[in-house]
This record gives C-alpha cells, structure tokens and sequence, in this order.
C-alpha cells in the first residue's frame, strides 16, 4: 500500500500557498466525501499518472435543489481521511461552505456561476434537477483555478456529469485532461454510490434489479436487437417497483437520444427505489 504522509488543508490560502511550492503534475480528484471503493479507484489512478494528488470533500450546496438531500448528504471526513491516505493522496481539501462561497450567496442565496447551455442540462439528470449542473461547473471550476491541475479523475457513473464537465474544459479552455475511471460495482452488479448507504435491506436488494436491467439490454444488443425503443422497455420491466425517472439510450458525442443503437451509445437510467425511494443512477457502454 502507498502510504503518504496526508495533510488535511480547509482553507484556500493555505491549500494555494502549498500548491505553488509543489514541483510536477497535480491531479485533482473533486469528490462531496462518504469516499468509497469507486472514490479509491480514481484516487489510486490519480496517484499513479500524478506527482501529486489533490482530493477535494466538499459537499457543494449550489448544486443541491431546495428540496433535496443536501442536509442529510452523509459527512464522514475521519474515514474519508483514512480512505484518501491509502489510495494514495497528499492532500484533502474539505473547506467549509463559507470558505468556498462568498458573503453574497449566504445573504442572497446567489453567486456568480458557470452555467452550461440548456441543451446538455435539459434532460436527463438536468431534468428533475434544475440548477444541478449550474452548481456543478461552478464547483469545479472554483476547484480547477484552486489547484491548477494537470488532470482530473471523475467517475464514468455520473456520466452527463462527465459529458457537461469536458464540454466545460473545452468551452472554457481550460487547460486540463479530464480522466475518466469505469463504474466500480458490488459483486452483484449495483453500482457503488454514496447514497447507497440510505439504502432498506428490501431497497438493498431491489436495487440490483437497475444493473440487471442495464446489462441485458447489452446483452440483446449484442445479439443484434438495435431499435432504442425496444431496448428500453426491456430495461423499464426490470423497474416495475421503481420511481422510473428516465430510461434513455444516447449517443456519447452528444449525449442526444439515438431511436437505433451502435457501439459506443449509453444507455442510462436514473430511478427511485421502491422503499425509501432513493434515487439512483447507473448507465452502460453498449
Ligand atoms: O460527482 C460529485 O461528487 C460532484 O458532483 C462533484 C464533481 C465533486 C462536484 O461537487
């Protein structure tokens, strides 16, 4: 195991101060903390293609709608620590709220953002999430000018995230190499995510039904069967206890939905389980 010497930095005085005596690469990995083994596997890369890692924990509230779970967002920064040491950070960043934002947004709810166009947010997770991925350019740009990194490490299961963030660096030109790791899942195919933690033992175990959905759709893909819409419902009975929020096969250019299926599309799904009704998201490559 590659076991650094950690240092835990909150504020951002302290963190550029630091950042402008190091020599080489940064690699930012930005993460809202409860670190798991998917946070690890980018984290671990970070630190083997960087001469310096950078993880930042910061629960984002600009990118949290009114009435989501921005209060009850699990917050465990002593095992986040332990988690960021071992896969290999120098650094976590876990600035306050108030050390990220200025005076204006506590006041006024309001703060100069990064808006990307309307339509990369329209659908999908932009959909039922207004704001979101206002929030989330916004956050990670501050984090971009904060550390000046080399690379960043983001995760392919929020994967319009990933696409709205790329389009980001390039209309923004920053000077930046967006890395993009797989979906780490448990053994039987849920993907890892924190809000797995909110998860009942029922929800637990209905919750395997969205990968199941994800991977026999590649399966009859394989086999020949391309019309989108056939596809999709095969996906949608795998769901019949669900909140379904949107089933979709897109094109991974555009992130615009594609009515017949080639290599290289994705299919994604975001649903609410039948119990505690969480919402989780999970796609796949066909
Ligand atoms: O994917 C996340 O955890 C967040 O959206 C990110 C990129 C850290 C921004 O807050």
């Amino acid at each position: 195991m590659n076991m650094k010497n950690l240092k835990l930095i909150q504020n951002k005085a302290e963190l550029r101060a630091l950042l402008k005596e190091i020599k080489g690469d940064v690699g930012l990995v930005p993460t809202m903390g409860a670190l798991h083994r998917g946070h690890q596997s980018l984290i671990e890369r970070a630190n083997s293609e960087n001469d310096f890692v950078v993880v930042s924990v910061f629960v984002n509230p600009t990118q949290f709608g009114p009435n989501e779970d921005y209060d009850k967002y699990p917050r465990t920064l002593e095992s986040d620590l332990k988690l960021a040491e071992s896969a290999g950070a120098d650094v976590v960043f876990a600035p306050s709220p108030k050390e990220m934002y200025t005076d204006i947004y506590f006041e006024e709810k309001e703060t100069t953002l990064v808006c990307p166009p309307y339509k990369y947010v329209n659908r999908l997770c932009g959909k039922t999430r207004a704001g979101h991925f206002d929030g989330v350019c916004t956050v990670v740009s501050k984090l971009f000018n904060l550390t000046n990194p080399k690379r960043a490490y983001f995760g392919q299961k929020d994967a319009q995230q990933l696409f709205i963030i790329k389009k980001m660096v390039q209309e923004l030109d920053f000077d930046i190499e967006i890395v993009k790791c797989p979906i780490v899942r448990e053994t039987d195919g849920l993907a890892i995510s924190s809000r797995n933690t909110y998860l009942s033992e029922n929800d637990r175990k209905s919750a395997v039904n969205i990968s199941k959905a994800l991977f026999k759709v590649k399966e009859l893909k394989d086999k020949g069967i391309v019309e989108s819409s056939t596809l999709i419902d095969t996906a949608i009975a795998y769901l019949k206890d669900f909140e379904v929020d949107y089933v979709e096969i897109v094109s991974k250019n555009d992130f615009c939905s594609v009515a017949t299926v080639k290599n290289g599309d994705i299919i994604l799904i975001a649903a609410k389980t039948p119990e505690c009704k969480v919402r989780l998201i999970d796609n796949l490559e066909l």
